[in-house]
């Protein structure tokens, strides 16, 4: 068996290369990489590589992660400026022994000494975005936190081997040098290829008090099937947030067990995954929470994608 699901539809093309590849033999470090990247580059996507949208200081600061579940080899970068391929340089650290964790400055020598492209990844129409933004809280009391998914993966190759990794540009007017749960090992991703693999998108600082990612494993390795144990440790953190903190922010998750079976849940109404395995052709799914904390998972028809997709490329001025 092999598959591989991610967090949000813009993870469709990604998703569709990655099965092909998959079906082909591929291994799940590179095909992860392949359909990660495929979202960096396209500017549309506002949280994600190229056209991310930038800090309070107008910079895009990206963190991604990677990480192998057989030899459980972790790689990260977080706060990184003017690369084209973060997920990239994130895979290339995760073959370290030590300092496979770079933040800033340190980060962009490492990917300049590795060779790896550098791009000024302000687009224009995020830039015009953020000034639009700058404007209006001068004049609205406003709260400029908002507009944030990361794109994260799990991968199972047909040998068994399990990977999973992560791509954002964070929260749009984040303060310079904030780092999300995404380049936090089990809280934005976590993969063992003996049990399975699960990812995270939501509110960094709300999914990382949780280790979210690192939580669904440990519930799939108990024994739990991947969407129980997605709703088990959704509903946990919701419940645990609010009744310490009175509130809880977004919570989305993805997870995928050893034997390519698959689940989501979010705290929120609706988010949306895309999945493809062995059996299953891929797919775009909303996930839509229930009164009783449960997710119903419903495939989205190619008229709601288009529509979808449409909608995000006139929201991002293109
Ligand atoms: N989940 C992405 C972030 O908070 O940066």
């Amino acid at each position: 068996m092999w598959g591989i699901i991610a967090t949000w539809r813009m993870a469709k093309e990604g998703v569709k290369e990655g099965c092909a590849l998959l079906k082909e033999g591929k291994a799940a470090g590179d095909v992860i990489e392949t359909a990660i990247r495929r979202v960096e580059d396209t500017p549309y996507y506002q949280s994600v590589g190229y056209g991310g949208l930038p800090n309070e200081e107008s910079e895009v600061e990206l963190d991604a992660a990677y990480m192998d579940g057989d030899t459980w080899s972790v790689g990260a970068v977080a706060a990184l400026r003017d690369y084209a391929n973060p997920v990239s340089i994130a895979k290339r650290l995760s073959e370290e022994k030590v300092n496979i964790v770079l933040v800033g400055e340190g980060a962009e020598k490492f990917a300049h000494k590795e060779g790896f492209e550098r791009k000024n990844m302000l687009t224009a129409q995020a830039k015009a975005k953020y000034q639009k933004r700058v404007e209006g809280l001068k004049t609205e009391a406003g709260q400029p936190y908002s507009g944030h998914d990361t794109v994260g993966m799990v991968c199972l190759d047909t040998r068994g081997k399990m990977t999973s990794a992560t791509s954002t540009s964070g929260l749009f007017m984040k303060r310079k040098g904030r780092v999300g749960d995404s380049p936090l090992i089990g809280s934005g991703f976590y993969v063992d290829s003996q049990y399975g693999g699960a990812s995270a998108t939501g509110l960094g600082e709300d999914l990382m008090k949780g280790c979210i990612s690192y939580e669904i494993v440990r519930l799939m390795r108990e024994g739990m099937s991947p969407q129980g144990a997605c709703e088990r440790a959704v509903n946990q953190l919701d419940q645990e947030l609010r009744r310490r903190r009175m509130e809880a922010g977004d919570l989305s998750v993805i997870a995928m067990n050893q034997k390519g079976e698959w689940g989501a849940a979010t705290n929120i109404k609706e988010f949306t995954i895309v999945v493809g395995t062995e059996a299953e052709e891929p797919a775009v799914y909303q996930v839509i929470r229930q009164p009783d904390g449960h997710c119903q998972l419903e495939k989205a028809t190619s008229e709601w994608v288009e529509n979808d997709e449409q909608k995000e490329k006139v929201a991002a001025g293109v």
